[in-house]
């Protein structure tokens, strides 16, 4: 009639072992885990580099680093170092043009248009020079950015006898062709010219 009471305290098992659990989180939660946040004194260093360094040493605010770590030692040597390589980038990123006066050489360029041969620099765009020579020839922006100036040397691809200061138009297949940018185009040897052609 009656269960033997090994079968019947079984099944309780697993409650106690839970609430015995919950027990443990409970105390654990209400004990805390000792652990506290650190004080945020980031503000704190901040304020006292910043009193620590004096507005007047610094003439442009940008120089400073407050906070910066190696940032302030990079500003100060790169400051002057910068204007001094924008000074001397003219002659770092020296364009095609840029050639010093005892080197310039002077190539035969025909004109097959114009019926004529003239000496060209190797220092000046093909346009100036023929301008300079009294031609009326075609351009609008005379920074390669269009075709207006367009014109073929008859020779070859137009690559092997000019150098282009950064034109921005012609393809590869077409300098190929020979066609180039009068404007931005400095010669580099001797060849003849059709003016006003473009691919
Ligand atoms: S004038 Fe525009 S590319 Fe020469």
């Amino acid at each position: 009639m009656y269960a033997p009471l090994g079968i019947g305290a079984e099944p309780l098992a697993p409650g106690l072992a839970v609430i015995a659990t919950l027990a443990v989180v409970l105390f654990s939660l209400l004990k805390g885990t000792g652990w506290e946040p650190t004080t945020d004194i980031s503000e704190e260093i901040h304020e006292r580099r910043a009193s620590s360094v004096p507005e007047t040493e610094f003439p442009e605010p940008g120089n400073r680093a407050i906070g910066g770590g190696g940032g302030g030692g990079a500003i100060p040597a790169g400051g002057d170092g910068d204007e001094g390589e924008l000074e001397d980038g003219s002659t770092a990123s020296a364009g095609p043009g840029d050639i010093p006066e005892d080197e310039i050489e002077y190539y035969e360029v025909e004109f097959a248009k114009q019926g004529e041969t003239i000496e060209l620099a190797n220092n000046e765009p093909i346009l100036d020079q023929g301008e300079d020579h009294g031609w009326d020839l075609p351009y609008a922006c005379r920074q390669g950015q269009c075709v207006s100036c367009a014109g073929r040397v008859t020779d070859g691809p137009s690559e092997d006898y000019l150098e282009h200061d950064n034109q921005q138009m012609l393809e590869e297949a077409e300098l190929e062709d020979g066609y180039t940018l009068t404007c931005v185009a400095y010669p580099r040897d001797s060849f003849t010219l059709e003016t006003g052609e473009a691919p």
